[in-house]
């Protein structure tokens, strides 16, 4: 099934601590974003990219998009002070299709059958979001003193894609615009009208490229996959 993606792109990338956004930041001499989307660009299923990104890098973006060969990006919309403000960006360039991806420009391994089962997931039930279950115990805790271990069972760790019908997503960040209703991820919009959201188990190295550390963790998911190419 066919679907299109809107790739928020328009952070800072501050916990980076690069100084720049970290999108841009070069892992093993490609820039983070264009690994994200060339996983999109050899999807046959994926019909374009739209990418929100801040006015001023819009360019540089733009000539790396050329540079390495990308050829499904459809359009550029302006981002804005939150992620959900980028996303809204996106989602109204991007206009009706049936089904609608979100991905963190920010997430370079993503799995292909990750993508391909939300897709189902989202045109049968109209959401299924990424995810994976929590590894760590986990407690609550207040002033250094535990106050609850929560049970595992019931805890799993939220990643993007996010896969809608186009329209329910339209009118749940609508809605949430309305209501000043901040989310952290789109599911939680598609929640707060009250609409139930799947979860489709994906990858425990899908990881969000967020701080120094996970640039480590990004090189050695490379390094493990070209070994993997060539054997
Ligand atoms: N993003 C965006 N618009 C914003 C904030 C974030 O498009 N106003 C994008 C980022 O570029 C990234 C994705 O949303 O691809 C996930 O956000 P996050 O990992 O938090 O990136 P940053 O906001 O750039 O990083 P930080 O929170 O550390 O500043
Ligand atoms: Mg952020």
């Amino acid at each position: 099934m066919k679907y299109t993606v809107v790739l928020p792109a328009a952070g800072s990338g501050k916990r980076m601590k690069a100084e720049r956004n970290k999108l841009l930041l070069e892992l093993s001499g490609k820039p983070i974003f264009i690994y994200t989307l060339e996983v999109f660009d050899k999807d046959p299923h994926c019909e374009g990219m739209w990418l929100a990104v801040k006015e001023e890098e819009r360019q540089l973006i733009e000539d790396y998009v050329k540079r390495f060969g990308i050829r499904k990006v459809k359009g550029y919309a302006t981002g804005g002070a939150e992620r959900q403000d980028s996303v809204r960006a996106g989602l109204e360039l991007a206009g009706q299709s049936e089904i609608v991806l979100v991905h963190d420009a920010a997430r370079p391994f993503i799995s292909p059958v990750v993508i391909s089962e939300l897709v189902e997931r989202a045109s049968e039930s109209g959401a299924a979001i990424a995810g994976v279950p929590v590894k760590d115990t986990i407690k609550k805790v207040r002033e250094a003193v535990i106050t609850e271990t929560v049970d595992r069972a019931a805890l799993w760790m939220i990643q993007t894609p996010q896969a809608f019908r186009y329209e329910l997503l339209l009118e749940a960040a609508h809605l949430a615009q309305a209501d000043g209703f901040l989310g952290t991820d789109e599911a939680m919009l598609v929640e707060h009208m009250g609409h139930p959201v799947q979860i489709v188990e994906s990858t425990y190295d899908n990881v969000k490229m967020t701080t120094p550390d996970d640039l480590i963790y990004g090189k050695a998911i490379l390094a493990s996959r070209l070994q993997e190419e060539q054997s």
